[in-house]
C-alpha cells in the first residue's frame, strides 16, 4: 500500500479498509515513510468526502494504538474519565476530579492546554505554584492508587498520531470535521485507559460548536463511536453562550473551583453536581440522576471533596502547605479595572462568551500562537450572570491586567460583550440536555 493510493481512494469518495486507516495512523505516528504534505492531502480528502462510522471507529482505534496505552488494571474500579469540548471559563475538571474521587471513582485524566479562546485545564493548574503537569504513566498510576486521582498534560507517548494530525489540521483548515474530531478526542480517551466517560459538549459563541444542532450531531457521533469502542459514555450538551461561572482566566478559575468545592452554590456548581450525578449513574453507584446528585451534594457539603482536593494539590505540588494555602499562593495581576454600567437599571441579557474569551487571550491569559507563554494572573471577573439585575454604576466586569496598554486594548470589547434590557430575563440553565 502507498499513501498515494490511500489519498486517491478518499479523493474519489471511496470507503477505506481498516488496513488503510491503520496505515494513515502509523504514518502520523512516524512509523511509515510519509510526508506531512501527503497526510495533509489525505486530511483534506477526508474532510471533504467524510468517513463513515466504521471508518471513524477504525481510525480512532488505530490512533489510540499508535503509542503507549495506560493500563489501569492495578487501580480500584470504577475508572472514569471526563472530557469537555472546551469553553470560556470552563474549570469543571478542577471540581469533578476531587468530587468524583471522593464519591469512590478512580479518576485518571490527561488534559490539554488552551486552544484559541477556550481555556485548558493544564494552563489553569499551572497557575498553582509548583503543580506538576508532566507526570509519567507510572507516576499517574502510583498517585491514583494512593489518592484516587491524577491528572497530567498531553503525553507524547499516548496517541502520538493525534498530535501530528491535530497540528496539521490546525494549519490546513481541516479541524472542523466531525469524524476527525471524534477520532482525535476518543483516541486519547481510549489510550488513557478508562472504561467510563462523561462528555460535556459545549454549545454557543464561546465553544467549538456554535449551535444546538451541531453540538447534538457531535455529541451523538462521539457517543456512538465511544460505545463501539467499549466505553460507556454519557453526553451532556451544556451552554456556552455566556462564560461558565463568574471568572475567566487561569488563576482566577482555580480560585473559583476551590470556592465551589467549599460552598457548592451557583450555576457553575449545579452543573458540576449534574455532571457528577450522571457519572455516578454511568458507573452504577447511583440508580438515577437524583440519587447521584444527592451523593455529589453530600460530598461537597460534608467536606470530603474538599479534603480530596487538598490531598491532590499537596501530592501534585509536593508542598505540604499548598492544599490550605492555594488561594494565598495564586498569582495576582498588578492592575484591576472595573467596567461600570452607566445606563438605566435593568437585567443582564447577554454576556458574549466568545468576546470575553478573546479578551482574556488578548490580556495574555491564552495563546495567539502555539508555544506562547500564558500569564496565569490575568482575566475577567464578571459582575453577574445572564438574568442578574444591574443598577447604574454597578460593575459589569473587573478586568485583571498585567499592563495598562493590555488593559486599554480590551476595554472596548469587554464593554460591548454585555447587553442590558429593561425587563427581567430568565437565567439560562448551564445544562441544556443529556443526550438520550
Ligand atoms: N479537541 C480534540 O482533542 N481534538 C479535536 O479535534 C477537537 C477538540
Amino acid at each position: 500500500m502507498t499513501i498515494v493510493d490511500v489519498i486517491r481512494r478518499k479523493r474519489d469518495g471511496q470507503k477505506h479498509s481498516r488496513e488503510e486507516l491503520t496505515f494513515v495512523s502509523e504514518a502520523a505516528a512516524g512509523k511509515q515513510d510519509v510526508d506531512d504534505y501527503q497526510l495533509s492531502a489525505w486530511l483534506m480528502a477526508a474532510y471533504l468526502n467524510g468517513l463513515d462510522d466504521e471508518e471513524t471507529l477504525w481510525l480512532t482505534l488505530a490512533m489510540a494504538s499508535s503509542g503507549e496505552r495506560l493500563d489501569l488494571s492495578s487501580l480500584p474500579k470504577p475508572w472514569m474519565d471526563k472530557h469537555s469540548t472546551g469553553g470560556v471559563g470552563d474549570k469543571t475538571t478542577l471540581v469533578l476530579l476531587p468530587l468524583l474521587s471522593a464519591c469512590g471513582l478512580t479518576m485518571v485524566k490527561m488534559s490539554g492546554r488552551g486552544l484559541g479562546i477556550t481555556g485548558g485545564t493544564i494552563d489553569k493548574l499551572e497557575s498553582i505554584p509548583g503543580f506538576r503537569t508532566n507526570l509519567s504513566s507510572d507516576e499517574m498510576l502510583a498517585q491514583a492508587a494512593e489518592i484516587g486521582l491524577a491528572i497530567t498534560g498531553q503525553s507524547p507517548n499516548l496517541a502520538p498520531a493525534d498530535k501530528t494530525l491535530y497540528a496539521l489540521r490546525d494549519t490546513t483548515a481541516t479541524v472542523n470535521s466531525i469524524p476527525l474530531i471524534v477520532a482525535s478526542i476518543l483516541s486519547k480517551k481510549i489510550a488513557g485507559g478508562a472504561d467510563h466517560l462523561v462528555l460535556d459538549v459545549k454549545c454557543g459563541s464561546g465553544a467549538f460548536m456554535p449551535d444546538l444542532a451541531s453540538a447534538r450531531t457531535l455529541g451523538t457521533k462521539l457517543r456512538e463511536i465511544a460505545t463501539m469502542a467499549g466505553i460507556r459514555t454519557a453526553v451532556a450538551i451544556t451552554d456556552m453562550s455566556q462564560p461558565l461561572g463568574r471568572f475567566v482566566g487561569n488563576a482566577l478559575e482555580v480560585r473559583e473551583a476551590f470556592e465551589v468545592l467549599n460552598k457548592g452554590v451557583g450555576r457553575f456548581a449545579s452543573l458540576c453536581v449534574d455532571l457528577a450525578a450522571e457519572a455516578l449513574v454511568n458507573v452504577g453507584i447511583a440508580r438515577e440522576h437524583e440519587e447521584g446528585a444527592l451523593l455529589a451534594r453530600q460530598a461537597l457539603e460534608s467536606g470530603t471533596a474538599r479534603e480530596r482536593w487538598d490531598r491532590w494539590i499537596v501530592t501534585q505540588t509536593g508542598d505540604k502547605n499548598s492544599g490550605e494555602d492555594v488561594l494565598a499562593n495564586l498569582p495576582k495581576s498588578p492592575i484591576t479595572h472595573e467596567v461600570l454600567w452607566d445606563g438605566e437599571p435593568g437585567w443582564l441579557s447577554r454576556i458574549d462568551a466568545g468576546v470575553i474569551g478573546q479578551a482574556v487571550v488578548d490580556l495574555g491569559g491564552g495563546r495567539r500562537q502555539k508555544g506562547d507563554k500564558v500569564n496565569p494572573s490575568v482575566g475577567i471577573e464578571l459582575g453577574g450572570e445572564i438574568g442578574t439585575r444591574v443598577e447604574k454604576g454597578q460593575a459589569l466586569a473587573t478586568i485583571h491586567a498585567r499592563t495598562e496598554s493590555e488593559l486599554k486594548t480590551v476595554i472596548p470589547a469587554v464593554t460591548h460583550a454585555f447587553a442590558i434590557e429593561d425587563h427581567a430575563i430568565s437565567p439560562l440553565p448551564a445544562l441544556i440536555e443529556w443526550l438520550e
